[in-house]
């Protein structure tokens, strides 16, 4: 398959390009669009048969349902049965934007989509293009994040080629995404609700609305359908071997200086995945292992501007990877707010290895 690719502008879509992507998508093709949050792979979400070709360019396993993206809050009844009060307010507080609600599924929503689940994940994206694609298409679009399996999520149209290259009809180059994290997603078919994977809103945000939803962000094995979204452990796994840091800033910093001299002094090639700051405070104590070319730092946002860490943090993983280094050395900017997101994603990647340091 020969992937075309597309720019549009996020400011104001060609009408002309849109018409195309939609044509495509009512036609049962795979068409990557952009969204405030990261690239979806979209395909016409009440179509088995082209939600099938998903799983198949990703090589995302069945049992991971996905995403159904649509247009406005008065679409849910195509896809969802009810829909609770709490659910309601989020949606006509948080939509358009980085929200997906979990509600029961109507059956004409296909399996496929759902893993055979009787739940549904409904998200209305805030993005121009993604707006004007579901206008045009006047479709509901299922849409998992446009990246290969276990690779980070997509936040540029590069990032798409470089996972999806053949294996999609059309990308939408729009240009980077603005929250560059996935959306946030809470579950309304349990009571009370649950905060399963910390996105673009915060827990604070939605807890200002519904304070009764809890977190509950857990792991699940890969073999069964995935009642906490995003659970997999390698769902976020560089190929290098990631270590997260978490404690005071400066012991933080101490801790990976000490461990980076160690790793190359043991021959190993690092990299090191920090806020602005931290690496700043780093780079004196590693002035000679960095020197030794055996070193890749890269920074993503700064403490002080967490929005942007969450913008850079994927393209962050993507270059660190690309250098070929066999460890990572990972600090966050917090725990809370947006920072939570980022922190969820960066445990994800490290598979269990935290080190805190009190
Ligand atoms: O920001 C986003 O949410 C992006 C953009 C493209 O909209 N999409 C995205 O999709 O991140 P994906 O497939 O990478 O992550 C969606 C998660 C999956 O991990 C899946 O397990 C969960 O949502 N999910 C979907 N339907 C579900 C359901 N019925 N019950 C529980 N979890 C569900
Ligand atoms: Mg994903």
């Amino acid at each position: 398959m020969k992937t075309r690719v597309l720019k549009v502008d996020a400011a104001k879509p060609d009408a002309a390009v849109i018409e195309e992507a939609a044509a495509a998508l009512r036609a049962g093709q795979l068409v990557v669009f952009p969204t405030e949050t990261v690239y979806g792979l979209g395909a016409h979400a009440l179509d088995p048969a082209a939600v099938q070709k998903i799983f198949v360019a990703k090589d995302r396993p069945a049992n991971d349902p996905l995403i159904v993206h649509i247009a406005h809050i008065g679409q849910v009844g195509q896809c969802a049965v009810g829909m609770p009060a709490g659910a309601r307010k989020l949606a006509l507080s948080f939509w358009a934007g980085p929200l997906t609600l979990i509600l029961k599924k109507k059956p004409e929503v296909p399996d496929a989509v759902t893993a055979g689940l009787d739940s549904v994940a409904l998200r209305v994206p805030s993005h121009r293009v993604a707006r004007a694609l579901m206008e045009m298409a006047a479709l509901p679009i299922a849409a998992p994040s446009a990246n290969r399996f276990s690779r980070p999520s997509p936040t540029t149209a590069q990032h798409v080629l470089d996972d999806l290259d053949g294996r999609v009809n059309l990308i939408l180059d729009g240009g980077p995404t603005d929250i560059g994290l996935e959306s946030t997603i809470v579950d309304f078919t349990v009571d009370p609700p649950v905060l399963r994977r910390p996105g673009g809103l915060t827990l604070e945000q939605v807890q200002s609305l519904v304070p009764e939803v809890t977190l509950q962000v857990g792991q699940t094995s890969a073999d069964e359908p995935q009642a906490a979204p995003g659970q997999l452990t390698r769902h976020y796994a560089p190929s290098a071997t990631l270590t997260l840091y978490e404690g005071s800033p400066e012991r933080v910093v101490a801790q990976i200086a000490a461990d980076t001299r160690t790793a190359v002094a043991q021959g190993n090639r690092v990299g090191i995945l920090a806020p602005e700051d931290d690496l700043k405070a780093l780079a004196p104590h590693i002035a000679p292992s960095a020197a030794s070319g055996k070193v890749e730092v890269q920074p993503y946002g700064s403490r002080a501007d967490v929005e942007r860490g969450g913008r850079e943090l994927f393209a962050a993983i993507r270059a660190l990877d690309a250098t070929g280094v066999s460890m990572i050395f990972a600090s966050t900017p917090g725990s809370d707010g947006l920072a939570r997101a980022i922190r969820d994603r960066l445990v994800r990647a490290a598979e269990g290895r935290i080190r805190t340091i009190v």
